[in-house]
């Protein structure tokens, strides 16, 4: 399996039908709380930053991020995925890390994402690389990762 990473290339077909695959898998699934996949996957496509995992022309992964504050503080990293067959291969720890050295790079001081707090596979995935948790909403978390004083991962 040949597993190739990009930034920023996919359209809001690919986007959308890789949501729609993976969505059921969410913790709570994603059309419980996204009331349009399609919509969501256009404001992903124009407003956020995505990393991207493929084989072939399968999308595989995403983790998409709004770098937009103007005031360069917060990034906040709103969804990672990745399809069921292709989990446990680091994809999920490397996009990750792509939108980490994207951040980096835009001298931004730290990424939050939220997380339900039954959503174990994300809630490890973050912490092993270095999100902690600023504050229970109760069902989820809000987790940050400080990377004022990274200089590139
Ligand atoms: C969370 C998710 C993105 C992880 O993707 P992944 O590609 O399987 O993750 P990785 O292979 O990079 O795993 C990185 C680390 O996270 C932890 N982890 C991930 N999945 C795990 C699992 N099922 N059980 C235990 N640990 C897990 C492990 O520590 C793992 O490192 P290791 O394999 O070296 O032990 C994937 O499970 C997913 O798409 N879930 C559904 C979508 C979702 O709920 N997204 C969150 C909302 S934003």
């Amino acid at each position: 399996m040949k597993l190739k990473f990009t930034s920023n290339t996919s359209t809001v077909d690919e986007i959308a039908e890789h949501l729609k695959a993976v969505g059921p898998h969410f913790i709570p699934p994603l059309n419980t709380y996204v009331e349009d996949i399609d919509a969501y996957a256009e404001k992903l496509h124009k407003n956020s930053f995505i990393a991207e995992a493929w084989v072939g022309t399968v999308l595989v992964g995403i983790s998409a991020t709004y770098i937009n504050d103007p005031n360069k503080e917060t990034a906040f990293l709103t969804n990672t995925s990745v399809l069921n067959e292709y989990h446990r291969l680091g994809i999920g720890k490397k996009l990750s890390m792509m939108i980490m050295n994207k951040c980096v790079e835009e001298c931004f001081s730290s990424i939050d994402t939220e997380i339900n707090k039954e959503n174990f596979n994300s809630l490890i995935l973050y912490e092993t690389i270095g999100f902690k948790i600023k504050m229970d909403l109760g069902n989820s978390f809000i987790l940050t990762k400080n990377i004022k004083d990274v200089k590139g991962i």
